[in-house]
């Protein structure tokens, strides 16, 4: 029998939108490895399976779910408390870049509709229907993947500045409501991770990608670390965590560089 000893979700189970590839899919892999049974929902079915392959059949499930669908995301909750019989952690990670061109005298109102659909609307969704589950049993956590974007302007489109704001808005006001019933509500906020999402956007060589921007140096920001993050907030050790926007970013978002007293 596998030892439990630093396994920190023995027991738990969590539902991961978004979990077929990048900062999910990370999070599925160390949730399993701490002993969490894990339902990857994402709309990329072959990737999400083959994630469930690796990590066993006993460990992982896939539902295929468009967080921007509410009848998937209700399905995908359900599918998940119907196989292991509860929903102690969902994590609101789906997402997507969305608009190529930063102009707003070039984004057309359909693209900045779609980047709020799956980046605010589909954590609305999520965080709606695992509160469905998680307020019978006076206990849950849900988190959302935000972004640096939540916090500053200037750094990506308009569409997904404004629903990485959103996503940290959402999250303060349901952790506000959801309180009483002692489910935790928080968010995550990355600096560039090299995932997908991000090449769509850069080239894979951007300088921006290794963080040159960052006050921290010496180090590179992987999904992994994020995922590090997450696990700090599914699990217990952060019981007395919720409305807060766990940022990730080496200090990028707490200095202007351009003014600084110190070299
Ligand atoms: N990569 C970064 O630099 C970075 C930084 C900050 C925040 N984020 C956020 O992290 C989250 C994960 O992104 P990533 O970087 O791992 O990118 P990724 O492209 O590797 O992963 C995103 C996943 O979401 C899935 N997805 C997209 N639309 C969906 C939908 N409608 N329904 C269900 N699943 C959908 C994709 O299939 C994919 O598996 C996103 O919310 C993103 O905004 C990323």
């Amino acid at each position: 029998m596998a030892s439990t000893i630093g396994r920190r979700l023995e027991g738990k189970v969590a539902l991961i939108t978004g979990a077929a590839s990048g900062i999910g899919e990370l999070t599925a892999r160390l949730f399993s490895k701490h002993g969490a049974k894990v339902m990857i929902a994402d709309i990329q079915d072959d990737l999400g399976k083959k994630v469930c392959q690796d990590l066993g059949q006993t460990s992982a499930s896939f539902v295929h779910c468009d967080v921007t669908n509410e009848v998937d995301v209700e399905t995908a909750v359900n599918t998940t408390v119907a196989k292991y019989g509860k929903l102690d952690i969902m994590h609101n990670n789906a997402g997507i870049g969305g608009i190529e061109n930063p102009n707003i005298l070039k984004n057309e109102k359909s693209k900045f509709e779609k980047v709020l659909s799956v980046n605010l609307v589909g954590p609305f969704l999520g965080a709606k229907h695992a509160a469905r589950v998680m307020i019978p049993n006076r206990s849950g956590t849900i988190i959302t993947t935000a972004s640096i974007c939540s916090t500053i302007g200037g750094v990506a489109s308009h569409a997904y500045t404004s629903s990485k704001h959103g996503a940290l808005g959402l999250t303060r006001n349901i952790a506000v409501e959801l309180g009483k019933y002692g489910i935790r509500v928080n968010c995550v906020s990355p600096y560039l991770v090299a995932t997908s999402l991000v090449k769509d956007f850069f080239e894979s060589d951007d300088e921006r990608c290794d963080g040159v921007y960052s006050n921290l140096k010496g180090v590179v920001l992987k999904p992994e670390d994020v995922a590090e993050a997450v696990l700090f907030l599914a699990s217990d050790e952060s019981k007395y965590v919720s409305g807060h926007n766990l940022v990730v970013d080496g200090g990028f978002t707490i200095v202007n560089p351009k003014f600084c007293i110190f070299e």
